[in-house]
């Protein structure tokens, strides 16, 4: 297979037969919270517990189709040490190969302050991003994630409303150089550009600035002569700020569908959600509707998932870090899991 096709064939494979993405590449920061929120230690081999529980999940291959990592799992031995596999020793992330579970990687590596307007951020990544995802794909990757972040503020008579024309422009120029750079070293790029739930604004807003987001990064990956065919896209859902009264489910789904009609190209495979802090009820719901025929129209794409905290939460609480409950935390992900699939076809289970 030329680069081309493969690129193209793994986008296609990764939102195929309902499944989704698990999005399991908390940064060693991020999983801290997670694992202190149970009273947990952030040590490496609890790191490696909590993934090996999701990961070796019976049936997971039936809903999810691959696991974003951040770098430590990836190369993680698959013993109780949770150190860095040395050569030959059997590595954590066998649990997914053998299932039929594709590799993915974070390769950002977090946000910093966007000098032309401080209280917004841009996303860095870029030292030796092409010699990583070459070292990543030798791992066994085959598809890469990079987030960037925008935030939401309504312009007052005193403040700018947010975002900056600068932190547009950024989020999707780093989109677009990372996107050639990962499809370059023949990983399928999930391109995200998260637009920050956080504030009390309304749902108009939202869809206003995620239109305008969207619209500009794909006139950036047009530009970097980036293959859509070979990409996903992994945007929020729009809805009104998480500190603003919430809107109907009906309202969330159609405002959502309406920016994407508006600004994604039918050459893009799947666009696979986030989950931005909804519930995991209300992330597998609007997708539900999004998929369901109360929508009618044209859906050029598949529409699925990547969830982070909407595929792990239950599961988290139910495993609470005691060996004698992986099955219990592995049957609270599972059932997250085949909801979303089902919001996946359309469906909504009881
Ligand atoms: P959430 O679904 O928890 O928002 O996480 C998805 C993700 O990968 C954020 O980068």
């Amino acid at each position: 297979m030329s680069n081309i096709e493969e690129l193209a064939s793994v986008a296609k494979q990764l939102v195929a037969g309902n499944r989704g993405i698990l999005a399991a590449d908390e940064s060693t920061t991020t999983v801290g919270k997670r694992l202190a929120s149970i009273g947990v230690a952030n040590s490496a081999p609890n790191r490696a517990a909590l993934r090996r529980m999701l990961f070796t999940s019976p049936g997971i291959e039936q809903h999810i189709s691959g696991a974003i990592l951040y770098e430590e799992t990836l190369l993680q031995a698959d013993d109780e040490a949770g150190g860095a596999a040395a050569a030959g020793q059997a590595r954590l992330v066998q649990q997914l190969s053998s299932r039929g579970v594709l590799l993915g990687i974070k390769v950002d590596t977090g946000l910093a302050p966007l000098p032309a307007s401080p209280e917004e951020s841009f996303t860095q990544g870029f030292d030796n991003l092409a010699a990583r995802c070459a070292a990543y794909k030798a791992a066994g990757a085959s598809f890469a994630k990079w987030r960037a972040v925008i935030h939401i503020r309504q312009a007052t008579a005193n403040t700018p409303g947010l975002p900056s024309e600068a932190a547009v422009a950024a989020a999707a120029r780093g989109l677009a150089l990372y996107a050639a750079i990962s499809q370059a070293a023949g990983l399928v790029p999930i391109v995200e550009p998260e637009v920050l739930a956080d504030g009390a604004h309304s749902i108009e807003l939202c869809e206003a600035v995620t239109q305008r987001v969207l619209a500009a990064v794909f006139k950036e990956l047009a530009d970097a002569g980036v293959l859509l065919e070979g990409i996903l896209l992994k945007p929020n859902m729009v809805t009104p700020g998480s500190s603003a009264a919430p809107a109907a489910p009906a309202e969330v789904a159609a405002a959502t569908l309406r920016v994407l009609r508006r600004t994604v190209p039918p050459a893009v495979p799947g666009i696979v959600f986030l989950s931005g802090g909804q519930s995991e009820a209300d992330s597998t719901r609007h997708l539900a509707l999004m998929n369901s025929g109360a929508l009618p129209g044209p859906k050029p794409w598949v529409l699925s998932f990547s969830y982070g905290r909407a595929l792990q939460a239950s599961a988290l609480k139910a495993w609470g870090g005691q060996a004698g409950k992986v099955a219990a935390g592995q049957a609270a992900f599972m059932a997250r899991a085949a909801a979303n699939s089902a919001a996946a076809r359309g469906e909504e289970e009881a």
